[in-house]
């Protein structure tokens, strides 16, 4: 039997503490040390809820608004961001409005694990590269669940790891070797970019991450591998006749 990964406990508070520290710098090494891959992966969302067509849609764990922004091509009524790092979401703020989106995007400090909305707000919920972070992964899900309509989606953009060789040597060299080094020196954090490779190594992926989707009463579970396997992303839906988080 498949040993189950074992998640590095994530302190809030840290958390919070790091991507604050961080912000201003976040959007550029992101781009740089990602090689531009990251817009092409959050593009990869905007085209799975393309046929959907949500029009109240929930990016959770927002952080600098590149998801968010991005689903504005669904023309969409609202889109709601939310963060627990405030700096990250004073950048996201300047983005929005620089680019006059500020009447359909609102962001502002919340807790995935705490959603200040009620059951059944959301058409869709997003998170990109966000789930990895939470401190309590299911009830971050089950919070996910809880504000989506019925038949709403979740899309969930998050790293994995390549299981082929010879990609996955390459990437946990560049991945253990190569970005906490470039990241150190360019965000001047020592926490931020050991803390990428850790956290992603033992985060549940594939099978064992759509396991948990369901238990939390997702439906129609589906992962996706992109690049190689360096980056995945995770669909669910709610059912069409009960909403089994809204009664929970
Ligand atoms: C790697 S960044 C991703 C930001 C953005 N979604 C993107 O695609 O670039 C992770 C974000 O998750 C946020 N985060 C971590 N734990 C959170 C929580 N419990 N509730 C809300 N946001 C959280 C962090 O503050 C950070 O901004």
């Amino acid at each position: 039997m498949k040993a189950e990964s074992q998640r590095i406990p994530t302190e809030k508070k840290n958390i919070r503490a790091m991507f604050n520290n961080i912000a201003k710098r976040y959007d550029f090494l992101n781009h740089f040390l990602s090689l531009g891959i990251d817009n092409y992966w959050r593009r990869r969302v905007i085209k799975i809820l393309k046929g959907y067509q949500p029009k109240e849609i929930l990016d959770v764990a927002t952080g600098t608004g590149d998801l968010a922004i991005k689903l504005i091509k669904l023309k969409p009524n609202k889109i709601i961001g939310i963060d627990i790092a405030e700096e990250m979401l004073v950048i996201a703020n300047e983005k929005i409005i620089k680019k006059k989106l500020n009447n359909i995007i609102d962001v502002f400090t919340a807790d995935s694990e705490n959603l200040p909305f009620n059951n059944m707000t959301f058409d869709a919920v997003t998170v990109a590269f966000g789930v990895r972070n939470f401190e309590n992964l299911e009830k971050g899900i089950n919070e996910m669940g809880r504000v989506l309509k019925s038949e709403g989606k979740a899309v969930i953009l998050e790293f994995s790891m390549p299981t082929k060789f010879p990609i996955k040597q390459l990437y946990l060299f560049y991945f253990k070797f190569l970005l906490p080094l470039f990241g150190r020196i360019v965000s001047k954090n020592k926490f931020a970019y050991s803390y990428l490779p850790n956290s992603v190594t033992t985060f549940p992926q594939g099978k064992e991450f759509t396991k948990i989707m369901e238990q939390s009463g997702f439906i129609n579970t589906k992962h996706i591998k992109l690049t190689f396997g360096i980056a995945s992303i995770y669909i669910g839906e709610i059912s069409k006749k009960n909403n089994n988080f809204a009664n929970k």
